[in-house]
């Protein structure tokens, strides 16, 4: 069995982040969010991986490589424009080669049962199989309505309740799934849409198993997502210090420093992850906080966010709940308020306010 890995699309509900950076690319808890994908499929027995890729290519390119550093062989898909998961389907048709293969979203990440996921449609050999959750907010997802255990009809974003069971990014397709996806027209937000692939499975008579989640499931649209994912992943991380930290600094909790970090007369409350290269001084770090590559942050404090990389912060009281780009400097003016909430793009200087 194969995998197709999606690592396109827009990303619109991400921007400015996404201006700059595929979505894929974002560091939750401190590793790409794509590199969550290729774990989980380097957890079943799949050893070939295509990647949907767009216009953005050459940084996934560089960050996956040949995918030999999670045991895969990987290759690069490049899908002519993002209309769509069925599109993306039709992008992988070659690859896949008319085995049964999974289908994984980039951007969402699943704790655990991917194994038992592939393991379950081995045993029952369906046509196609997805995966179930009960969510509060159906109108954001691919929904599934059942009837005695049968899947009957599935709906993109409903804008009236049809259901609350979505459709997790994690399939299981054979052959049949290809028809379904070459007769679709776009849909009314311009899409060729996989659960339109999906219902004509239905129609058609092909079997359509639905297994529920078990543990967490997240889909990373928005910043609210993204920074729940980081909770989610901090939240099972173990105390492991192995950067600089000088004894005038104080470790709370499950804290991560990583060779090559650098604290000074600083307090981090864990959960929380400090990346190689990063300096820490004369700062609180708050719980659930993530600080990628290379960052420095001096007299700040900070809690549940996410700093990307080359980023400096200076002299900024309680930036909470915050996305912060790549390459950003953030320092503080002469009136700065209490508190600030920031979704900061790359390559931005602000001084608050
Ligand atoms: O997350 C689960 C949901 O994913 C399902 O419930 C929906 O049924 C399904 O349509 C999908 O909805 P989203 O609106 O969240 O899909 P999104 O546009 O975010 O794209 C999902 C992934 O596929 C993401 O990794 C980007 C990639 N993609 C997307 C499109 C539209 C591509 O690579 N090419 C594309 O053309």
């Amino acid at each position: 069995m194969r995998a197709l890995l999606t690592a396109g699309g827009h990303g619109t509900r991400l921007r400015p982040i996404t201006h700059t950076r595929n979505k894929h690319l974002i560091p939750i808890a401190n590793k790409p969010m794509l590199v969550y994908g290729l774990e989980a499929i380097a957890g079943t027995d799949i050893e070939d991986v295509g990647i949907v890729v767009g216009d953005t290519e050459e940084e996934i390119r560089a960050t996956v490589g040949d995918g030999s550093a999670w045991g895969l062989r990987v290759e690069y898909l490049r899908q002519e424009a993002p209309l769509g998961l069925a599109h993306v389907l039709m992008t992988g048709r070659d690859f896949v080669g008319g085995e049964p293969f999974l289908m994984y979203l980039g951007d969402n990440m699943l704790r655990d049962g991917l194994p038992e996921f592939v393991h379950a449609f081995e045993e029952h050999r369906p046509d196609a199989q997805i995966l179930l959750a009960k969510v509060p907010d159906p109108s954001r997802y691919g929904v599934v309505v059942m009837e005695g255990g049968r899947v009957v009809h599935l709906a993109e974003k409903p804008v009236a309740f049809v259901s609350d069971l979505a459709l997790a990014g994690f399939y299981l397709f054979t052959e049949p799934v290809f028809d379904g996806a070459a007769s679709l027209r776009p849909s009314g937000r311009g899409e060729f849409e996989i659960t339109e692939a999906i219902q004509y499975l239905v129609d058609h008579g092909y079997s359509v198993r639905a297994e529920r989640i078990m543990g967490w499931w997240k889909d990373t649209g928005r910043v609210e997502d993204l920074l729940e994912a980081n909770r989610f992943v901090l939240d099972e991380q173990e105390h492991d210090v192995q950067g600089d930290v000088d004894a005038a600094s104080h470790l709370v909790g499950e804290v991560r420093v990583d060779r090559g970090a650098v604290v000074r007369e600083s307090v981090i409350r864990g959960p929380a992850a400090i990346a190689a290269g990063c300096r820490i001084e004369r700062s609180v770090i708050d719980p659930y906080t993530s600080v990628y590559l290379n960052t420095t942050i001096t007299g700040s404090e900070l809690g549940n966010s996410i700093v990307m990389d080359d980023s400096r912060i200076e002299d900024v009281m309680r930036i909470r709940d915050s996305l912060i780009g790549r390459n950003v400097h953030l320092r503080r003016g002469d009136a700065a308020p209490s508190a600030v909430q920031l979704m900061v793009g790359d390559n931005c200087a602000i001084t608050l306010p």
